[in-house]
C-alpha cells in the first residue's frame, strides 16, 4: 500500500517509522521484533485488525482495547485490505482508502503503533505461487456470508491467524457489526490454541440508524436513505417477537416484503440462528440472533441484532 505523496513526516528508528506522529510497522520482523520486546517488558497488548477507511465504529474497538490494556499497555492497529477474503468479483480494487484520515484518528486516540504491512510482507511468495497455507473454520462459516461468499472467511481467518502472529496481542477486539466473523474468530483462536482473548464490542451506528461501515461510502444520498431499511428490518422483527415467538419462515417474508418496498435494494439472505452456535431457529423468539444482507445498488452491506 503507497503512502500517498506528501503526507508523511517520516522519522526512520532500528524498526519502526513514525508516519503523521503514530509509530508504524511495515515489515512482519520489525512488528514481532517490537511486540516480543513489550511482551517481555510485561506490557498488555491491544489489538484491533482493520481494512482502514476507519470510522468510529472502528474507534471504539481502539477504545475498547485501550479499556482492557490500560494506559501502560500498548494499542497496536493494523490497517491490511486482505486480498484473498475477496473473490475476484468484489470490491478489492476500488476498496476505499485513506491512510492520511485513517492517522489522524489514530492520533486522536491513542493508538501507540499502526501495522501497516504490504502484500508481498503478508504473502510472501504468493506472487510466484508458493505461498501455500491457509486456516479454515469447517462449521459456523457453512451458513450466511459464507454462502454468499464462498471464499470470505477464508481470508479472513488465515489474515487474522497471520496477524496474531506478528503482533502477539493479549487482547483483540472485534465488532458484532460482522457478528458471523466474530463468531468464527473466536472459534478459531480457540480450536488453535491462540493464548489471547478475542472480546466483540457493540455495533457503532449513524443517529439514524445506520450501521457504521466504509463502505457506506459507496452509497449516493438516495441509495444512503434506502440503506436503512437492514436497520428497520431488524427493529421490524424485533417488535414482532417482542408480542411473542413467530415462525422464521414468516418473518423472513415480512422482511423480504419490507426491502421491496425500497426500489434500489434487494435482499440477499435474512437469517435467524443462535447467537453462539449460529444455529438457524425455526421459532424465533426473545434472544434469537438476526442478519441480514442487502444489496443497495451495487453496494452490498450487512447488519445483525439481538431480538
Ligand atoms: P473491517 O471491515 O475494516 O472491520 C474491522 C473491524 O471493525 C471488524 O472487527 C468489524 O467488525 C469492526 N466494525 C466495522 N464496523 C463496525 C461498527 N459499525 N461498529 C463496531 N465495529 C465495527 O472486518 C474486517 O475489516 C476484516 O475482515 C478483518 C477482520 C480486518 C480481516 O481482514
Amino acid at each position: 500500500m503507497a503512502l500517498a505523496a506528501g503526507f508523511c513526516d517520516v522519522s526512520l528508528d532500528a524498526t519502526a517509522v513514525t508516519v503523521n506522529g503514530v509509530k508504524t510497522f511495515k515489515t512482519v520482523a520489525a512488528m514481532q521484533r517490537t511486540a516480543l520486546g513489550w511482551r517481555q517488558a510485561g506490557l498488555r497488548i491491544g489489538f484491533v485488525p482493520t481494512m482502514g477507511f476507519l470510522h468510529d465504529g472502528h474507534m471504539s474497538l481502539v477504545r475498547e482495547a485501550r479499556r482492557r490494556v490500560g494506559a501502560t499497555g500498548r494499542v497496536v492497529l493494523s490497517i491490511y485490505v486482505n486480498p484473498t477474503q475477496f473473490a475476484p468479483t468484489e470490491d478489492l480494487a476500488k476498496y476505499p482508502r485513506d491512510l492520511k484520515r485513517d492517522y489522524a484518528l489514530c492520533r486522536e486516540e491513542g493508538v501507540d503503533a499502526v501495522f501497516l504491512p504490504s502484500d508481498a510482507a503478508m504473502y510472501p511468495g504468493k506472487a510466484g505461487g508458493l505461498y501455500s497455507t491457509y486456516v479454515v473454520e469447517e462449521r459456523l462459516t457453512q451458513g450466511m456470508e459464507g454462502v454468499s461468499r464462498p471464499t470470505h472467511f477464508r481470508g479472513v481467518t488465515t489474515v487474522v491467524a497471520k496477524l496474531f502472529n506478528c503482533v502477539l496481542p493479549d487482547v483483540a477486539v472485534f465488532g458484532a457489526k460482522d457478528w458471523q466473523q466474530a463468531a468464527v474468530i473466536r472459534r478459531m483462536s480457540t480450536d488453535l490454541n491462540f493464548p489471547l482473548k478475542v472480546i466483540v464490542a457493540p455495533t457503532r451506528r449513524e443517529p439514524d440508524g445506520l450501521a457504521m461501515s466504509s463502505r457506506n461510502t459507496y452509497l449516493g444520498p438516495e441509495e444512503r436513505s434506502q440503506a436503512l431499511v437492514l436497520s428497520e428490518s431488524i427493529a421490524a422483527c424485533r417488535r414482532a417477537v417482542a408480542k411473542g415467538p413467530a415462525p422464521a419462515a414468516d418473518l423472513k417474508k415480512a422482511v423480504a416484503r419490507l426491502v421491496k418496498t425500497r426500489p434500489a435494494a434487494r435482499l440477499d439472505y435474512v437469517e435467524f440462528f443462535h447467537p453462539e452456535t449460529l444455529e438457524p431457529t425455526r421459532e424465533v423468539r426473545r434472544g434469537t440472533q438476526m442478519a441480514l444482507a442487502v444489496f443497495v445498488g451495487k453496494t452490498r452491506l450487512i447488519d445483525n441484532g439481538r431480538l
